[in-house]
């Protein structure tokens, strides 16, 4: 079989650019080690207080510094826990400063729950095994609510809080 020139230059760039594309796929998957933002760090879904962030005594807001927060959340059917206040009672809002960098850091007990903070970017999934995390900014104040949205169960619409971010 007698190949033509020009189909041989043909055939040789669509080789060639097929070898590219799949060598600046690779190193854009692999390069410096990128993975997906969060859910790379694992604990034991039925132990999960063997995690410093999830300790009954860690759970909710906790301070870093000035206008920088921790906000560490346990879920489950169908619950967002947040700790304890000084009088024992659960804590269902929580109170933060506008212009506060706050890192979440939440997982799940039992099954998989959504973490979204309803007009921020703060969405993330909870999945058993897993601590997901997002850093944001929170600079507009107002009352936003927490809310789940992966279904959970029969209780899944109740499952909801609320943060206030004050001036
Ligand atoms: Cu938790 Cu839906």
């Amino acid at each position: 079989m007698h190949l033509h020139k020009y189909e041989k230059i043909w055939m040789g760039s669509g080789v060639g650019t097929l070898l590219i594309f799949l060598i600046v796929l690779g190193i854009g998957a692999f390069y410096q080690g990128t993975q997906p933002p969060s859910c790379m760090v694992t604990l034991d879904p039925t132990n999960v207080q063997a995690h410093e962030a999830f300790k009954e005594d860690n759970l909710g807001l906790q301070k870093l510094g000035e206008k920088e927060y921790t906000l560490n959340v346990l879920a489950s059917a169908f619950n967002y826990d947040f700790g304890k206040d000084e009088d024992g009672n659960a804590v269902r809002t929580i109170r933060i400063p506008a212009g506060s960098k706050v890192m979440f850091q939440a997982t799940t007990k039992d099954v998989i729950h959504g973490f979204q903070l309803a007009g921020t970017n703060v969405n993330m999934m909870l999945e058993p095994g897993y601590i997901s995390t997002l850093e944001t900014t929170l600079d507009n104040p107002g009352t936003y609510t927490l809310i789940c949205n992966e279904y959970c169960g029969t209780g899944h619409h109740l499952m909801t809080a609320t943060v206030e971010v004050y001036e």
